[in-house]
């Protein structure tokens, strides 16, 4: 996780302003802690660094108005050390000569600070992003140039990271400044502007700058100057040749558009990206394929986690159902431990990630190559690493997804499953592709008010159930999640059917629970909520309209009428409308909940 940003100008500027707006953009990756670092003409390195979130950091200790020719922002979520001052990024090196942030993590990070210390090194927190400044120093204090510094402060450093690093001392061969940064696991994108160069974690952060962009490969690194880059391969120092591309995407997205929260424009965006995503599945000639692959399978497994673990599980239930392909939904560590021992060349493996960073993902990938199983992605970030590892993948069509919480890559996934389930569908009627956005529309419209008063009735409570069955299963697990994770509340999703197996215990007067229903459930769903109502439970049902239901339910949120398949889908837009409204109650951002990151690129 972290975001980090540096910059390098031909002119001493106030910087500060161009650190802050890169900051804002990468603040979706950590918030524990902010710091930025200029270096101005003469060499003298200005760091400004605290624990908090940006705005709040920067009223603090005006960060918009540092000057200098060369800048570094960086945004900590917390792995090694505590959120802390000494801790927060950038870090110095010893004398106060180089500084440098990273975003990723240091596996051998205790070992480097043992031996630093030893070698009289000021070390002045545990954090390992001051690790990769002084492996640095390490070799610069012989007298390496700062390349190659960096190239051997690389073979110390152990894990999945990027850093960017600069020395207050050091000038191209025409005088002018230069950083450095190096890819090694993490993501790494280089900007080239007018008088300037950037690079950062991520795009977004540097499209407002430029849309002049180079790609940075695990295992390279760039030497960023005003008017250039130079991109050397970390292994053998030799010079790389990398094509300069245009971007043309608008940054919109990345705007709020007239929503106080990203999650709100970002839930109110489903209508579009659906028919943004079928659009694209319709034409694209990447679907066949990927249908091959999952047709000819032995085995199918749908591997994530988080939220796109939950569509996994309905998307392996929708092959299952649907296209009569036996699939399963599991999360990516349990794969690794336990599916991808057993997988063989004739097994498909569809791994999910929003993001296509998610190391637990990557890891799953890496145990399921080797027994040549055909990977499949299934990805929002395109040029993402799962995208690259992929044999075939598919984009989700979403643009950026800011907000910490998933929305609308959620509803993506699942109608990018039932749209290949039904592309395979053995019986029944197909989907009806062009109603399914408007169908969406129609959700959000009508379950508006129903999911802000149930969010008002659950406000009070600190514990509650979400209960769904077959394929609401996931349904009911995502608008759990989604509880959980910006309301702070403790909301467990789980099979409504086993729920008596132990859960029931905790039920008394006015215990909420919210279950999920598709039509073809409704039966069996009425003994699960009696179970819970004859105990003096609050039985919360979202369903399409249905007597038997409406007759043994508390309290109800009225779907329309979508048939069983598409139930699962749309019944997740009034839970994530529930945990925005109770998040807000709650007085919490709901943007960046406390203690998450967007993108986990750690175990
Ligand atoms: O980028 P990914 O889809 O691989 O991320 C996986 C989870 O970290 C993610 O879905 C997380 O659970 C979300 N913040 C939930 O809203």
């Amino acid at each position: 996780m972290c975001g980090i940003f540096g910059i390098v100008t031909a002119t001493e500027r106030r910087l500060g302003g161009i650190l802050l707006s890169a900051g804002r953009r990468l603040a979706y990756r950590g918030y524990d802690s902010v710091g930025a670092a200029t270096i101005d003409r003469p060499g003298r390195i200005d760091l400004r660094k605290d624990v908090g979130k940006i705005d709040a950091v920067n009223a603090r200790l005006h960060l918009d108005e540092m000057e200098g020719e060369r800048g570094i922002v960086q945004l900590r979520w917390a792995t090694f050390g505590s959120p802390s001052y000494e801790n927060a990024q950038p870090h110095l090196d010893s004398d106060g000569d180089l500084v440098g942030a990273h975003n990723g993590n240091i596996v051998n990070n205790v070992q480097l600070r043992e031996e630093f210390i030893r070698a009289g090194m000021t070390v002045r927190g545990t954090n390992d992003g001051e690790s990769c400044v002084h492996a640095v120093e390490r070799y610069v204090d012989q007298g390496l140039p700062m390349t190659e510094a960096i190239r051997r402060a690389a073979r110390d450093l152990q894990g999945d990271y990027a850093f960017v690093i600069a020395s207050k001392d050091e000038r191209d061969e025409a005088g002018r400044p230069v950083i450095h940064a190096i890819k090694m696991g993490s993501g790494l994108v280089v900007g080239l502007g007018d008088g300037f160069a950037c690079v950062s974690s991520d795009l977004p952060s540097v499209l407002p700058l430029t849309n002049r962009i180079v790609r940075i490969r695990d295992g390279e690194m760039v030497t960023l100057h005003p008017d250039r880059v130079e991109i050397r391969r970390v292994e053998d120092g030799a010079l790389i040749e990398r094509e300069v591309e245009t971007f043309t995407e608008g940054m919109d997205a990345a705007e709020k558009g007239g929503y106080p929260h990203f999650m709100e424009k970002e839930i109110h965006e489903q209508p579009k990206v659906a028919a943004d995503l079928i659009h694209l599945l319709t034409a694209s000639p990447h679907v066949a394929p990927f249908l091959d692959d999952l047709e000819s399978a032995r085995h199918v497994y749908f591997v994530g986690c988080g939220t796109s673990y939950h569509a996994c599980l309905i998307g392996a239930a929708y092959f299952n159902r649907i296209a009569g392909i036996p699939a399963v939904g599991i999360l990516a560590p349990q794969f690794t431990e336990t599916i991808a021992r057993t997988l063989g060349p004739d097994d498909a493996v569809v791994f999910v990630s929003q993001s296509g960073e998610t190391k637990d993902v990557l890891s799953a990938v890496n145990a399921a190559r080797p027994r040549g199983a055909r990977i499949l992605g299934v990805l929002n970030v395109l040029g993402s690493a799962l995208m690259h590892a992929s044999d075939h993948y598919l984009p989700l069509a979403c643009g950026y997804e800011i907000s910490v919480p998933a929305t609308k890559t959620f509803l993506n996934q699942v109608i990018l499953f039932l749209y290949l389930a039904d592309r395979l569908r053995r019986e029944g009627r197909p989907i009806d592709w062009p109603r399914v956005p408007v169908l969406i529309g129609e959700t959000l419209a009508a379950t508006d008010a129903a999911a802000k008063q149930v969010a008002e009735l659950l406000n009070p409570h600190s514990e509650m159930y979400y209960l769904g069955y077959g394929l609401t299963l996931g349904t009911a697990m995502e608008g759990a999640l989604k509880l959980k994770e910006i309301t702070y509340a403790h909301c467990e999703g789980m099979l409504s059917s086993e729920f008596k197996h132990g859960p029931l215990s905790a039920v008394h007067d006015g215990y909420p629970v919210v279950f999920v229903s598709a039509p073809d459930d409704a039966a069996m769903m009425v003994n699960h909520v009696n179970e819970v109502t004859c105990r003096g439970g609050r039985a919360i049902v979202v369903a399409a309209a249905d007597e038997l239901l409406g007759k043994n339910a508390s309290d109800y949120i009225t779907l329309p009428d979508a048939g069983h398949d598409l139930t699962a889908l749309i019944s997740v837009l009034p839970l994530q409308l529930v945990s925005y409204y109770m998040s807000l109650a709650r007085g919490i951002d709901p943007d960046f909940p406390r203690n998450l990151s967007k993108t986990l690129t750690v175990d």
